[in-house]
């Protein structure tokens, strides 16, 4: 037993039922009723409360007024940033920067933890393929190796200690677990999925995430395979806590175990209470079913007192872990510093620095970017999105100013004024048509030598339950577009900011240029226009696939085979490849691979084998590739996808320079689960690839016998 076990144990023994169920409760928000059951300890945490007075004045309601001074867990939705906004999870994963990841979110739990938030509702690894769910936003796209080394990365970040050694916030790692399979794209809604695809694609990036340290997970709203996420035995006693060891805690999602009554899953709220901490939901969020009913559960069912007492020890080892004992409170200069003052220099830079990696260019046909200056004395700045504070955010940026947003219009001024003339007009607003908008647009760019439009979604049309039926752009910002084009003959570069991938094959047919930039978070502009004048050559990739039409969902780039592969078309009204494949993003200069080599072709069961590659900038420009490996097992006791991303890796390259880069494949890489589950290394042979993105890439063969 180690020190902070023993110290909950000791604490534990000296609680009677109702201080231990006080642990248990979590409210959402905190009023007159709340305040009284803090003072007499029949809550444990809290999330939505902020400032540090308020914060430290709660801490003093149960430090100083319970009889055990247990103090509380302050929680919140530290999803990108907290006072300085990143891009959203899906706009950071294009960047494949795992460093770039884990150094946002340390900067986003220093900064909720000077307000006296130790816990983040973060990082959420559910994989999706539907890009009509409103969240996948929040997602970090739709690979399982991507989005596991991502949860991870977070996970440190978040949990870095803090200048007295602790963890600086718990992470919590979210929706445990198969939420992102929700039917139809509609949030909340059933996950029916089979053991393998569970195990192979849902569960790994929760595992990653547990691995890296992990203290917390939240449970999911939505049902899996016939029993809600919330009361699943299955889930939260059999695979999270026995099969892996989690000794971490579990808190419900929002009101998630009441709601086990809607499911049909729960007579009551004394029975979905029951229900809960049976399946192993340590922390009730918000609906207070423990609250009012595990006394009289415990009275009636003794037995039950042990699954209370594991739940509390649980608890009260985050407490511990995280120092709370030794300093429940928070510095009260804070709340003025972060009023008062600007977002520190630092935490800018690596905000502007991680949003342009994270910009995408999916199209440059005819060279019209990066912008040049001494040929296009006049810029046209037009689209709803050009100079939206607080759409420039994305979802779950609560914390996030719209002050603090430098837009487009606002980076156009700063950086490209000074060498040329800059004008800006809407054009249309996002979901409405502005009066004479368009005319004043078509008129505006008829006069510049390039148009830069910006166009998307507005925040509040993605995150939780903002779902589509069509993922395309408003029909008002399309026509906004397509007048442009059909009125003026001036070049057009399009900047989509969005929150998930959008199926516009139209514009990607008639736009000069493309550029995916999501939603960008706190330095937008800055990012956009380093992008946009070549100062940052862009260098994302896309972690989701983006399809040509709504109907084609799901589409991703891991699918399986049918029996009949070459026979027969996806569709007879739409093309069957995506617009843009996974991995994929374009540069201002060209990479080309080179001598794809296999250390040794043949391997045991439990040997490796290293493969290299070279690349070559061929272009005129300094840039960064992301080399990305994949590979085929051809024949397996189960079918295996066509391809699976195993590796990947980046470098940056002067024009004219190679480098070799180097990738292992060993058990890991190789593996599967057989017909029973189990993780294996079957003798057989396989493809693999290295190459810019997972339709493109060099190809040998790889024998394991
Ligand atoms: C969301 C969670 C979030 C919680 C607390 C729920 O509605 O599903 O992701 O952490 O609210 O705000």
């Amino acid at each position: 037993m180690d020190k902070v076990e023993q110290r909950a144990k000791d604490l534990l023994a000296k609680m009677t039922l109702a201080e231990k169920i006080g642990q248990t409760v979590q409210y959402g928000r905190c009023e007159e009723r709340e305040h009284k059951l803090v003072a007499e300890g029949k809550i444990g945490s809290l999330l939505n409360v902020h400032g540090p007075k308020k914060i430290n004045e709660l801490q003093r309601l149960a430090v100083e007024e319970t009889r055990l001074g247990i103090p509380l867990l302050i929680g919140d939705d530290v999803i990108h940033g907290f006072r300085t906004i990143f891009p959203i999870p899906l706009g950071e994963a294009a960047s494949w920067d795992l460093e770039g990841m884990e150094k946002n979110a340390r900067i986003a739990a220093e900064e909720a933890a000077a307000e006296g938030i130790r816990w983040t509702f973060a990082p959420m690894v559910d994989i999706t393929r539907d890009p009509r769910w409103g969240r996948i936003a929040e997602s970090t796209g739709e690979d399982v190796y991507l989005s596991s080394l991502a949860a991870a990365a977070k996970v440190r970040g978040f949990q870095s200690p803090n200048e007295d050694g602790y963890p600086t916030v718990a992470a919590c790692v979210k929706h445990f677990a198969g939420y992102g399979w929700i039917e139809g794209g509609r949030d909340y809604d059933t996950t029916d999925m089979s053991e393998r695809t569970l195990r192979e694609t849902v569960l790994p990036p929760f595992e990653h995430g547990i691995r890296a340290g992990a203290l917390s997970v939240m449970s999911a709203f939505s049902e899996l395979n016939g029993v809600p996420a919330s009361g699943s035995r299955y889930l939260l006693r059999d695979i999270l806590k026995r099969e892996w060891g989690f000794d971490g805690m579990v808190v419900s999602d929002w009101e998630s175990i009441e709601e086990l009554i809607y499911h049909g899953y729960a007579e009551d709220r004394k029975d979905s209470a029951l229900k809960g901490l049976n399946a192993g939901v340590d922390m009730d969020m918000q609906s207070g079913v423990y609250l009012d009913h595990l006394e009289a559960l415990i009275q009636d069912n003794p037995e039950l007192l042990e699954l209370l007492d594991d739940a509390v020890l649980r608890i009260l080892q985050v407490k511990i872990r995280l120092g709370l004992f030794e300093n429940p409170y928070v510095s009260e200069e804070a709340e003025d510093s972060l009023k008062g003052q600007a977002i520190p220099a630092s935490h800018l830079a690596q905000a502007r620095d991680s949003a342009r990696k994270s910009i995408v260019l999916l199209q440059n046909n005819s060279g019209i970017l990066p912008l040049d200056t001494g040929k296009h004395q006049k810029l046209a700045l037009i689209g709803p999105l050009a100079d939206d504070r607080h759409n420039s955010m994305g979802c779950w940026a609560w914390k996030g100013r719209d002050e603090d947003v430098v837009t487009v219009w606002d980076a156009f001024q700063s950086e490209i004024a000074p060498k040329a003339e800059v004008f800006f007009e809407p054009g249309s607003g996002i979901l409405e048509e502005l009066d004479d908008g368009v005319e004043r647009a078509v008129k505006l760019a008829g006069q510049c030598d390039v148009a830069v439009v910006v166009v998307g979604e507005s925040e509040a049309m993605t995150g939780e339950h903002y779902n589509v039926t069509s993922i395309t752009l408003p029909p008002c910002q399309e026509r906004l577009i397509q007048e442009l084009k059909r009125q003026t003959d001036t070049p057009i570069v399009v900047v989509l900011m969005n929150g998930r991938p959008l199926a516009t094959p139209w514009l990607h047919e008639h736009a000069d240029a493309v550029v995916e930039a999501w939603h960008l978070g706190t330095a937008t502009g800055l990012a956009l226009v380093d992008v946009l004048t070549g100062a940052y050559n862009p260098s994302g990739r896309l972690p989701i696939t983006i399809p040509r039409a709504t109907g084609q969902i799901p589409m991703y780039y891991n699918r399986k085979n049918t029996g009949r592969p070459h026979l027969y078309e996806d569709y007879i009204d739409c093309d069957d490849d995506p617009l843009y494949p996974f991995g994929y993003g374009l540069s201002y200069t060209t990479f080309e691979y080179t001598d794809l080599q296999l250390e040794r072709h043949q391997i045991g069961r439990d040997e490796s084998a290293q493969v290299s590659v070279s690349i070559t900038n061929t272009g005129s420009r300094v840039g960064e590739e992301t080399a990305q490996l994949y590979i085929r097992d051809l024949v397996a006791s189960s079918t295996r996808p066509v391809k699976e991303l195993k590796g990947f890796r980046k470098v940056w390259l002067l024009p004219g320079e190679s480098c070799t880069v180097h990738f292992t494949l060993g058990r890991e890489e190789l593996g599967l689960l057989d017909e029973r589950l189990e993780f294996t290394v079957e003798p057989g042979k396989f493809h693999v690839w290295v190459g810019p993105h997972s339709e493109e890439g060099l190809q040998a063969e790889l024998a394991v016998v």
